[in-house]
């Protein structure tokens, strides 16, 4: 369901473009690349891609920002050449406003955007993380979060979410998106629109969100960024579209191009991909931007001749807003004036930029307070609450041998890992407007929490091992607690990995670390699934803590001590070795399947079941599974199951149910997530969980983008994972249940 605009601002609208002139309109279309210049002459989006890849530190980013000469195309803005900048500073984007608003023909406000992936100033934890907690209510509420507070800082659009199914972890855009399941991805997609968009009881509430990236980035070739996509429709249909479709279902109002091909067509010119499906089929209300310089990297990739030709194929396709490259302001008045871009095509975009515009409510308040400014001037303790809660839930129990965790309070831990003691590094990939002075390292919460904690750096993801550090580290401690894993910069665009194991030397730390004989605690912080099969064989007990966000050492430190009692999932598979990516529990059945014999679907040297599976985490406490029935019930199956808390603490289980359609028209997966529940329960105590699976969602697209609901047997899991195994049959007949919308074939 789109937000319609009332009816009021659908003449505002009509009436504002029966009066703009084709340059203004043009000018709609155009975000400007806010240019630092003078010493430093790279575009902003540059700069902060060197602040999130660690080529310049936040400190060094912040000077740049304070001294540099900035070229925010004041005059272009005068023309009405601009209809967006990327601005996160308040004053300057009311000063840049002011231009635009008093100064132009038409007075058109600028939408100004960023992006805010992972929260503003509150960092929340990444979503690979985030989407592992399977908490819906707290993501919605994290997402609301970033909204107001980057809205009081001028920012009505963020760049989110992302929600690029990922299945290949050597990708390191994994860290930005909710995972390998399209119907987690799913839930995580509303769960954000809902929480960017829905709260309108003030101005400063919401934002329009930007669904990313449009589409199937997250399938390049071997994991390599930027890299070439081919998949059959039915793939695309059945996974990669499916948060996006939910998405607009919820109502989001824009969506971003994705820099890769598909099919041979790159998204920023693919009009299947944008007008077909994205616009028609899904009923996106809003417009659609490039990707950054996007437009312009056409000509490389051997889709256009020259600048001009990119633009008028980009605007053709239905691409709305050009990010960053000039082609759209510079060439689209001649390409039209040759008749190789319709007017239509114009106004449709132009119309689309400014009824988004419209429903911010920017045009009736187009600045931001001096009151709303201040209004977040230091996060707000409900803002670290959030960011807290969000974190502790988060964190996933891998391992946890002979019960080793959690830890008593006065336990004498030697704490190890330069990444221990680092402020920045706990805010992970795409974290633009965080400051230091907010984030709690694990040092910092762990000293907090326990009363005997010795630090010891020893080594990190890069650099060599202290070895006097190690023998220190060894010899004082009763249990090293290691934290180890990847810096920021080794996750996010442009940062894909070959090798997905423990980077540098942080393996041989381990083995020094265990030749004391002490137990050894691995803390991971990383921002993808790494390939952990030595660890696992090897450490006492492995905590995942992703890059949890400004309150990741007390979430860490709390889960240490069993303040709180571990309840993250992983939301994507971990491989034992890296050859085993791209790998992913929800995939088609082969006609051998693997096994422990030859003549299967299998690696000779790696094993062929993923070393921790979606789904996967473990608590404190146990749960046991029995009783689980399934019914039909009209249009929806009744599906229940008895859990039991067995240990001796309470704990909270995600209780999740798996679907696989034993014989269809084409192969199906061996197993699709449908539903989840979480479900707290007192030790001893025993719940019975029941969920509703619609008929109407246990069909498939097939590759001419029929929406196919076949009789027949049906299997359905329940468990604590995606491996498992308690599993009953039905069979389903599906006469007169409604189906889902087809799509438009290529
Ligand atoms: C490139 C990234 O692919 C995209 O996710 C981001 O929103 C833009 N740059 C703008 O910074």
């Amino acid at each position: 369901m789109g937000i319609a605009l009332t009816k009021e601002q659908t003449n505002r609208v009509e009436e504002l473009l029966s009066k703009m002139t084709l340059t203004e309109k043009i000018g709609q279309m155009n975000q400007e690349s806010v240019s630092i210049v003078g010493g430093f002459d790279v575009p902003f989006e540059q700069l902060i891609e060197m602040m999130t890849d660690g080529r310049l530190s936040k400190e060094e980013f912040e000077n740049i920002m304070k001294t540099a000469k900035t070229d925010y195309h004041e005059d272009a803005i005068r023309e009405g050449k601009v209809g967006s900048l990327m601005v996160q500073d308040p004053e300057k984007c009311n000063e840049l406003q002011k231009i635009a608003v008093e100064e132009t023909r038409l007075g058109i406000p600028l939408i100004f955007g960023l992006d805010v992936i992972h929260g503003f100033r509150s960092v929340y934890p990444i979503a690979i993380a985030e989407a592992g907690s399977f908490d819906t209510e707290l993501m919605e509420k994290t997402a609301a979060m970033a909204a107001k507070e980057s809205r009081c800082s001028g920012v009505a659009w963020h760049f989110a979410p992302m929600l690029d199914v990922a299945r290949d972890a050597r990708w390191g855009r994994v860290s930005e998106g909710p995972g390998e399941d399209p119907y987690l991805g799913s839930c995580f997609a509303r769960a954000k629109v809902r929480g960017l968009q829905n709260d309108h009881s003030e101005n400063e509430n919401y934002v329009a969100a930007c669904l990313k990236h449009f589409v199937g980035y997250g399938a390049a070739e071997a994991g390599k960024d930027y890299n070439t996509v081919s998949m059959a429709n039915h793939i695309l249909y059945n996974n990669y579209l499916v948060p996006f479709r939910a998405a607009v279902e919820e109502g989001a109002q824009t969506a971003m191009a994705s820099f890769n091909d598909l099919n041979g067509v790159p998204s920023t010119v693919n009009k299947w991909a944008l007008r077909d499906i994205l616009k028609d089929n899904m009923g996106l209300p809003g417009f659609v931007v490039s990707d950054a310089n996007a437009i312009k990297e056409c000509v490389v990739h051997g889709i256009a001749e020259d600048e001009k030709d990119a633009g008028e194929k980009s605007a053709n396709a239905g691409l709305d807003m050009d990010m960053g490259t000039e082609i759209y302001i510079q060439n689209l008045e001649k390409s039209v004036e040759e008749g190789k871009v319709s007017m239509d095509a114009i106004d449709d975009a132009c119309r689309r930029v400014l009824s988004v515009k419209m429903w911010l409510g920017l045009f009736d308040h187009p600045y931001v307070s001096e009151e709303v400014m201040k209004r977040y001037e230091e996060i707000p303790e409900e803002h670290k609450e959030l960011a807290l809660a969000s974190a502790e839930k988060s964190a996933v129990l891998l391992k946890n041998e002979g019960g080793i965790l959690p830890l008593k309070k006065d336990t004498k831990i030697s704490l190890v890992g330069s990444l221990a003691d680092n402020r920045s590094e706990v805010v992970g990939a795409w974290a633009i407007s965080w400051k230091e002075k907010d984030c709690v390292s694990i040092l910092d919460g762990m000293k907090q929490e326990f009363s005997n904690v010795n630090y010891y750096p020893c080594g990190g993801p890069e650099g060599d091992l202290n070895e006097n550090e190690i023998k220190d580290a060894c010899n004082n401690g009763d249990v090293i607690v290691a934290v180890l894993g990847e810096t920021v910069a080794m996750s996010g665009e442009a940062s894909s990995r070959a090798d997905i194991t423990l980077p540098g030397k942080q393996r041989e730390l381990l083995q020094k670390l265990i030749a004391s004989g002490k137990p050894v605690v691995l803390v991971l912080m990383n921002g993808r699934p790494l390939a952990l099969q030595w660890e696992a064989e090897n450490v006492t007990a492995i905590l995942e803590g992703w890059h949890l966000g400004i309150q990741m050492g007390n979430a860490i430190a709390h889960i240490l001590s069993g303040k709180k009692n571990p309840e993250g999932r992983l939301s994507s598979s971990f491989p034992a070795v890296t050859g085993q990516c791209p790998i992913y529990y929800n995939h088609p059945n082969t006609g051998r399947p693997a096994g422990n014999f030859k003549f299967t679907s299998r690696y000779l040297d790696a094993p062929f079941t993923a070393l921790y599976p979606f789904g996967y985490g473990l608590s404190y406490t146990s749960f046991e599974y029995s009783d689980l029935a399934v019914t039909e019930d009209n249009d929806a199956l009744k599906i229940s199951v008895k859990v039991k808390n067995t240990g001796d603490r309470e704990g909270t289980e995600t209780v999740q149910f798996y679907m696989q359609d034993v014989a269809a028209s084409i192969v199906r997966p061996v197993k699709e997530l449908k539903c989840f529940e979480k479900a707290t329960l007192a030790s001893g105590e025993e719940k019975t969980v029941e969920v509703k699976l619609l008929k109407k969602h246990m069909g498939f697209w097939n590759n001419q983008g029929k929406y196919c609901l076949e009789d027949g047997l049906f299997r359905i899991y329940a468990g604590a994972d995606s491996a498992t195994e308690l599993c009953e049959e039905i069979r389903v007949g599906f006469e007169s249940v409604e189906k889902e919308p087809d799509y438009p074939v290529e």
